[in-house]
């Protein structure tokens, strides 16, 4: 049986992919996370949506001997998916040397691992906020990347660019980059979802926690030049993300990688805005959203969206999810947890 090891699985996107793997492929699926930004409760709600098991070890990857040591006695395994990393813009803004040693000393240490362990596939988080604020639109993935907005950003530029070097030194090791422009939405179960330990600082978790009294969302500008004043985004459910994980695994394993670093955006295609996607919350939950509008966020991009061809065509990616239904399972998700405090 052959193994993938899946780190920050524990996390928002990694548990959604980790229940795909373990019910929809064959693989022996190791997670790894040491809780810096998730909870080991998210591993129970994997378990309740999937009929086979998996291992888990709590490992701080930027300690390479941590590592080394509990991976030791792993083989056989297939390939790595990346997603450790922390990923708040503004988080990013305010502690620049948090970004760049987590999230870069992680991915050094995994990819000396794969090297030493001759693992053939490594699939990259990487992101939407490596355009910067792009000079056309929708991006694809030869636009020339502007200067990064943020730390954060900054973070998946390198790291795409070491895995540039690195594969040409180690062509052994076979690399899907993928760009998620912004995952939102939970499980359709309702069962599991975004939950992050502190409090949130992206747009759609805020919304929902709004909607409950938790929290209270100000809108960052509403005097960008967009089509209607508020910041655009491509929003993209999930599991759509978790599904084309699953589909960069099979395009990896069965070799139809035309070169060694395979790169790829994940977003819907569509520009929405901040607004639009209030307005489609509302409409879902049948409520009205409180909310203010305040000053802009440092480090926001005005507008990106995806050209989402390249994902479609050579990986066979079609996002399933309108923003109507990532609203629908953000507020059910939402609401579970609600029924549980
Ligand atoms: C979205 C829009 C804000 C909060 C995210 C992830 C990053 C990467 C890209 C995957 C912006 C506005 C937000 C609020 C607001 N994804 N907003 N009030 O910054 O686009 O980045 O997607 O790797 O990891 O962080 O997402 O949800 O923070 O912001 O008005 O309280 O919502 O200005 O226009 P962002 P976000």
């Amino acid at each position: 049986m052959k193994s993938i090891i899946v780190t920050g699985g524990a996390g928002y996107i990694g548990s959604h992919t980790i229940i795909e793997l373990l019910n929809n492929t064959d693989y022996n699926v190791i997670s790894i996370d040491n809780f810096s930004n998730s909870a080991a409760n998210s591993y129970d709600r994997v378990k309740a949506l999937t009929s086979r098991s998996f291992q888990t070890l709590n490992v701080d990857l930027c300690n390479d001997n941590d590592l080394r040591l509990q991976l030791s006695g792993i083989n056989n395994i297939a390939g790595i998916i990346h997603f450790a990393a922390f990923k708040s813009v503004p988080e990013s803004m305010a502690d620049p040397v948090l970004y760049y040693f987590n999230n870069i000393n992680s991915l050094n240490n995994l990819l000396k691992f794969a090297k030493e362990k001759s693992i053939p596939n490594f699939i990259f988080s990487s992101s939407c906020s490596v355009y910067g604020n792009a000079d056309e639109l929708p991006v694809t993935e030869h636009t020339k990347l502007k200067k990064a907005e943020s730390p954060y950003g900054h973070t998946k530029q390198i790291g795409e660019e070491i895995i540039e070097f690195f594969t040409r030194a180690n062509p052994s090791v076979n690399v899907v980059i993928l760009r998620y422009f912004n995952p939102v939405g939970a499980h359709i179960s309702g069962l599991t979802g975004e939950s992050p330990i502190n409090k949130p600082n992206n747009l759609v978790p805020i919304i929902t926690q709004t909607a409950v009294g938790k929290n209270s969302l100000t809108v960052f500008g509403n005097d960008f030049n967009t089509h209607d004043g508020y910041c655009v985004r491509d929003y993209v459910h999930v599991t759509d993300i978790a599904d084309a994980h699953i589909k960069a695994l099979d395009y990896l394993s069965q070799h139809k990688n035309k070169k060694n670093v395979s790169l790829f955006n994940l977003g819907t295609g569509k520009g929405v805005s901040v607004l639009e996607v209030i307005k489609s919350f509302e409409k879902v939950a049948q409520t009205k959203l409180n909310y203010k509008v305040g000053p802009r966020r440092e480090g926001d991009v005005v507008s990106v969206y995806a050209n989402n061809n390249l994902a479609k065509t050579e990986l066979g990616w079609e996002p399933q999810f309108d923003l109507d239904a990532m609203m629908l399972s953000a507020w059910k998700w939402q609401q579970h947890l609600e029924q549980q405090s």
